[in-house]
C-alpha cells in the first residue's frame, strides 16, 4: 500500500510541521493495518539504545502498524543489507538510525528509485543530496556537546589548568563527530583547557572502562572525563574506583544521555553533570511515517527538545524517569 491517507496522517502532519517534540500519547490513533514500515536499528550498545528500541516498537504496536525491525549489531553493512531487504519486500516506509554518517548514497538512491520514502531517526547521514530522505528526526548533537562544554567552563572558571580526557562514541557516528565538535566550540581557544587524551569507547560501558583504564595508566593528573554517553561514563567510574580514586570528586565527569543508570550516578555524586539526549522518538516516528506514506511533505529536520541535569535536578527527576 503506497498511498495511505486518514485523520491520523493529517494530525501527524500538524505535529511534524510544527517541529515540536512528540508527546508519549501522540502515536497516530486508529492505525492502518496495511501500512508496513521497515526499521533498521544501530544495535544494543547502550541503555539509551535499548530505551529507543522499546519506544519505537511500542509506538508502532500501539498505532497498529506492522514494523519490520532489524538489529544491525553496530555494523553498517548489516544496515545496508536490511534496507535492501526492505526495498525487496516493498515496505511503505523505511526508517533507520545510521551507525555512521558516511556511505549511504547508493542504497538511499535505490530506495528512492523504488519509490519508498526514507526517514532518518536519531542520527543523520552526510549525503549532500537531501532528496534521498524525507525527514530527519533527532537531537542536535552539536548543541549537546556545547552544553557539556559550557558546564565545564562554568565549573572550572577559577582553575588555572584543566586536564581533560574524552571518551568518544563510535568512530564516524554523527553523535561522536558532533559532540566532539560542540564541546571544543564551547571551550574556545582558552589554553587552560587541555584535551590530553581522546579515544573511542564505542558508546559501551565496557569500552568506556577499558579506555579509561588506559588513560589512568598514562596520566596521573586527569581533572575531568567528558564521555559522549552515560554508559561510557559509567565504565569510567568503575575504572576510577578501581584506582582508589573518587569519581565526581578526584576526577569530575560530564556525560550525555540521562538514562536511569546515569541519573542514579549523578544523584550519588559520581557524575557531575548530564546533558539529556532523549531516546523516546517512537511516537513522533509513527506520525512522520504515516504522513510520508500518505505522500505528504513533512519538515526536513525535526529537532528533539532536551534539557540538562545537575545532581539536585537528577535526584528530583529520578522517580519519574521513564528510561
Ligand atoms: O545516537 C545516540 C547515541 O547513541 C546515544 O547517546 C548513545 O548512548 C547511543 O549509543
Amino acid at each position: 500500500m503506497k498511498k495511505f491517507m486518514g485523520a491520523a496522517a493529517a494530525a501527524a502532519m500538524l505535529v511534524a510541521l510544527s517541529g515540536c517534540a512528540g508527546s508519549s500519547d501522540g502515536a497516530g490513533g486508529g492505525g492502518d493495518e496495511s501500512l508496513i514500515v521497515g526499521f533498521s536499528q544501530v544495535g544494543a550498545e547502550s541503555g539509551w539504545r535499548t530505551a529507543n528500541t522499546i519506544s519505537i516498537q511500542d509506538a508502532f504496536e500501539e498505532a497498529g502498524i506492522e514494523l519490520k525491525f532489524s538489529d544491525a549489531q553496530g555494523k553498517q553493512e548489516n544496515q545496508i543489507k536490511a534496507i535492501r531487504s526492505f526495498i525487496q519486500q516493498q515496505v511503505d516506509v523505511i526508517a533507520f538510525s545510521p551507525v555512521v554518517e558516511s556511505g549511504w548514497d547508493t542504497v538511499l538512491k535505490e530506495a528512492k528509485d523504488a519509490g519508498i520514502p526514507v526517514v532518518l531517526t536519531d542520527r543523520s547521514v552526510d549525503s549532500t543530496d537531501t532528496s534521498l530522505y524525507e525527514s530527519f528526526l533527532g537531537s542536535d548533537f552539536i548543541v549537546e556537546g556545547e552544553k557539556a562544554g559550557e558546564w565545564v567552563v562554568t565549573e572550572f572558571a577559577d582553575a588555572d589548568k584543566v586536564n581533560i580526557v574524552e571518551l568518544q562514541g563510535t568512530t564516524g557516528a554523527a553523535p561522536a563527530n558532533d559532540r566532539a565538535e560542540g564541546f571544543r566550540t564551547a571551550l574556545g581557544d582558552d589554553a587552560k583547557y587541555d584535551i590530553i587524551a581522546t579515544q573511542t569507547g564505542d558508546f559501551t560501558r565496557a569500552g568506556g572502562k577499558q579506555v579509561m583504564e588506559a588513560f589512568l595508566k598514562a596520566n596521573d593528573d586527569i581533572d575531568l572525563v567528558y564521555a559522549h554517553n552515560d554508559d561510557m561514563g559509567l565504565g569510567a567510574i568503575e575504572a576510577i574506583e578501581a584506582e582508589g580514586l573518587k569519581p565526581g570528586e578526584d576526577i569530575k565527569i560530564v556525560t550525555v544521555d540521562a538514562v536511569k543508570d546515569g541519573m542514579t550516578a549523578l544523584s550519588e555524586g559520581k557524575i557531575n553533570f548530564i546533558v539529556e539526549c532523549s531516546p523516546l522518538l517512537g511516537p513522533q516516528l509513527v506520525e512522520i511515517a504515516e504522513a510520508v506514506a500518505a505522500g505528504d511533505t513533512v519538515e526536513k529536520r525535526i529537532v528533539t527538545e532536551e534539557t540538562t541535569f545537575t545532581q539536585e535536578q537528577a535526584t528530583e527527576a529520578l522517580p519519574d524517569r521513564q528510561y
